[in-house]
């Protein structure tokens, strides 16, 4: 009895010696849907080496790329339940998570990549992130994949008329699915996962991602056709378990966020850099492709107008508008 008790109080001295974090769970394990070369890859890297940096090694990072712990979904599911530490995912199923995530998936909403930026890092965005704790998360930053543009393997693209009917595939994203559809277009969510195969297989034309996706997955492989339509920026987030967060001292979390603030800028910086250079790289591996001038881009803006009328009923006007004119 008296032994089980002085096992108890030196467990209890340690435990506050370490401010609670007396079990902290060391190893972090990040799964990501892109490969170890693409911009999740680049972020999820820096994230590791500022943290072991800060920490003298106290954590371990274990990568699980290219969706190798499922889908997007299933990953931040996995969070909730604390059986993933750490994730760099699109906003493509946040909002099932958070809604107030959908804001920043409307189409033709940002300007540019400083736009977007600029709203995220400011109080939007912030705010935004604050609400992922209700749903059981941490979300220490907004990351970014670049502007989405549609590949097909049916026909190139200049008016809304050419994706009457295309099966495109668009990410778990009510956002997105209202917008293809108010196009005119047949749009079906579906998991990344499943995405190449069904290209290849041939029972979607297309889908939709940035060039930093495009060129990284190699979609020149499966899809003939690149319309740049830069229809929707397309952001990310850099997400933590909260049990996870929970077991961390002040000074490990620290380091978890100075790490993934320099985890965004490695990840902004590749998505600059591909933005320049991706369309050559596409073109020279053979894909067909066109870019939408601004009356064109115009003409699909007017084609998703009832989509917008959705959108101001659930996000409400003045937030979208004060997004828009955000400088
Ligand atoms: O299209 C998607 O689902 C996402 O953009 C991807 C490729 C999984 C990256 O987050």
């Amino acid at each position: 009895m008296f032994k089980m008790m002085r096992h108890t109080a030196i467990i209890a001295t340690l435990a506050t010696v370490t401010g609670g974090a007396l079990f902290a769970q060391t190893e972090v394990k990040i799964g990501y849907a892109l490969a170890p070369d693409s911009h999740y890859g680049v972020a999820a890297q820096k994230w590791e080496e500022v943290v072991t940096a800060e920490t003298d090694g106290k954590f371990t990072f274990r990568h699980f790329p290219s969706s190798g712990l499922g889908g997007e979904r299933e990953v931040v599911e996995g969070l909730q339940l604390g059986t993933v530490e750490a994730t760099i995912v699109s906003t493509g199923t946040l909002s099932n998570f958070v809604p107030a995530t959908g804001v920043t998936d409307i189409p033709f909403l940002f300007r540019s990549l400083d736009h977007a930026r600029r709203v995220l890092d400011g109080p939007i965005g912030q705010d935004i992130l604050g609400e992922f704790d209700s749903a059981g998360l941490v979300a220490l930053a907004w990351g970014e994949q670049g502007f989405r543009h549609i590949t097909n393997n049916r026909n190139a693209i200049q008016t809304p008329e050419d994706i009457a009917g295309m099966k495109l595939r668009t990410m778990e994203n009510p956002v997105h699915l209202d917008a293809f559809n108010a196009a005119g277009a047949a749009p079906g969510p579906m998991a990344w996962p499943e995405v190449i195969s069904s290209l290849q297989q041939g029972t979607i034309d297309g889908q939709e991602n940035p060039l930093s996706v495009i060129v990284s997955v190699k979609l020149d492989e499966v899809q003939k056709y690149l319309t740049l339509s830069g229809h929707v920026y397309s952001p990310a987030m850099l997400l933590v378990s909260k049990p996870f967060w929970e077991g961390l001292s002040d000074e490990d979390k620290a380091a978890f966020e100075t790490g993934a603030t320099e985890a965004v800028a490695a990840m902004r910086a590749y998505v600059d850099d591909v933005e320049q250079s991706g369309v050559e790289t596409l073109k020279e591996r053979g894909m067909e492709v066109n870019e939408l001038t601004e009356d064109q881009k115009a003409a699909f803006r007017a084609s998703i107008e009832s989509a917008y009328e959705g959108y101001y009923e659930t996000y409400g006007k003045e937030l979208i508008d004060q997004i828009a004119a955000t400088e």
